[in-house]
């Protein structure tokens, strides 16, 4: 995939402050993981590895559940479809394997790194934005 690097931009806010928040937060772990892979992840310890798995478990339920919460509150019209990615999404991230990850830390990383890339071109910056645009209509009104 092109360079990415996980760096934000002002044009990828949905401009509702929380979930802003927690997309910087994801971008902040797509650039730990991308520091890592820099360095072709020599000297990495299991004790990182474990930080980077734990954070984007963290990250895929608690952001999944804020953002169905809003959606839920707002009667947002694509809330089910939504829902079935947020689940899609947390399946694969429930789904990393340790040892794996520890014997094949490079690859492994890679790969991740590449699914949440997904993630957010094709998730984050086409439904999250279409989702907020339709949230913040209904609130102003
Ligand atoms: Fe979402």
């Amino acid at each position: 995939m092109f360079d990415f690097n996980f760096d934000w931009r002002p044009d990828m806010e949905t401009k509702i402050e929380v979930l802003d928040q927690q997309h910087q937060q994801l971008f902040r772990i797509g650039r730990d993981i991308e520091q890592l892979l820099r360095i072709k992840c020599i000297g990495v310890t299991e004790i990182q590895l474990l930080k980077i798995v734990c954070e984007l478990r963290d990250y895929a339920a608690y952001h999944s559940y804020q953002e169905e919460k809003l959606m839920k509150e707002t009667g947002y019209s694509g809330y089910e479809q939504h829902k079935k990615m947020h689940e899609s999404f947390s399946t694969e991230i429930e789904s990393i394997n340790m040892p794996k990850l520890k014997s094949d830390p490079e690859g492994q990383l890679g790969l991740i790194r590449d699914h949440i890339q997904v993630w957010v071109f094709e998730h984050m910056l086409i439904e999250d934005m279409k989702m907020a645009d339709e949230i913040r209509a209904k609130i102003k009104k």
